[in-house]
């Protein structure tokens, strides 16, 4: 019995090391070292090469190391009919209201104009908002988007979320389904998507969803970059509906060096690390899920297959 970790990046190591020093006993391998592929139960996988997982026949499960699957479900060839968990932690979902936090406070207080204006020795001072003035949507009410808005609550800004059906949470106004999505926009001066990427969800922010919000809209992009139709936020910040946007997200990572964001004036991008899972956070949630997997326990956060997450 055995773990292989499946991913792209240099952190196979540092999560190789962190599920050892968590269990020792536990046979964890790389999957680009040797080691016997009929052994291997669980695949620990972030955005794995497709048709990787095709190599172990005896698999039983399949973890993903993020909170979003849909790199596995993107999979023609991925063993869909395995339990497949995903990531639900307190520090992941810190991690990204800290950071969503971050980037409206930037917006509200102009402080990338300063920097600009500081290269060129410019004393210029900008107009500034208010948070208490401020209505920020939510576009997912998830483990994400819930912390997300509660937090954006907490220091004043007026709240509401969108998600698939009604939630109650405190000082949060609740959209849900298709019929509120418009009424939800018009009352969202900057909206923050966290939304998981779906069928459904791929493209929505899109020129018909960007022209049901204010004019000088804000938007800000952390769930993944198939949601966003990027022609249509250039057009849209040209024709100044939408003042600019912060994007974490694209659909090519790296973004490539010829997409035209990169000399967008008003687009603040950050390289997919508004959120990132924490080894020592996450990894005891991994190995409780594998060791009920052996014990033929249920798993939790578990995704449903339906639904795409
Ligand atoms: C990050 O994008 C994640 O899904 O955890």
């Amino acid at each position: 019995m055995s773990i292989v970790i499946i991913r792209q990046d240099d952190k196979i190591e540092s999560w190789k090391k962190a599920l050892q020093s968590h269990d020792a006993t536990l046979e964890v391998y790389s999957y680009l070292e040797p080691h016997d592929k009929e052994k291997v139960e669980m695949a620990l996988v972030w955005k794995h090469p497709i048709g990787s997982l095709k190599k172990y026949p005896n698999l039983v499960y399949l973890a993903s190391m993020g909170a979003g699957v849909d790199f596995i479900f993107e999979d023609p060839s991925a063993p869909l009919a395995l339990p497949i968990t995903r990531v639900v932690d307190r520090q992941l979902a810190i991690d990204m209201s800290e950071h969503v936090l971050a980037l409206i406070l930037n917006y509200l207080k102009g402080l990338d104009s300063y920097k600009v204006n500081q290269t060129k020795k410019i004393w210029k001072p900008v107009p500034y908002k208010r948070i208490a003035d401020v209505r920020v949507g939510i576009l997912g009410l998830g483990v994400l988007g819930t912390q997300v808005a509660q937090d954006l609550a907490k220091v004043g800004f007026q709240v509401q979320g969108w998600a698939h059906s009604h939630k109650e949470l405190q000082n949060i106004k609740s959209y849900a389904g298709n019929n509120e999505l418009n009424p939800f926009l018009n009352g969202s001066d900057v909206l923050v998507c966290l939304l998981p990427l779906t069928e459904a969800t791929t493209g929505i922010l899109n020129q018909h969803l960007f022209a049901q919000l204010p004019k000088n809209a804000y938007l800000i992009n952390v769930a993944r970059g198939g949601h966003l139709v990027d022609q249509d936020l250039q057009d849209f910040i040209h024709k100044q509906h939408i003042s600019g946007a912060s994007l974490d997200v694209y659909h090519e990572e790296p973004l490539p060096k010829d997409h035209f964001f990169w000399n967008l004036d008003e687009v603040l991008m950050t390289p997919h690390h508004a959120s990132v899972s924490d080894t020592n956070s996450v990894v005891p949630q991994i190995v409780e899920n594998y060791k009920r997997m052996q014990a033929g326990l249920p798993l939790f956060h578990l995704v449903s297959k339906n639904k795409g997450y």
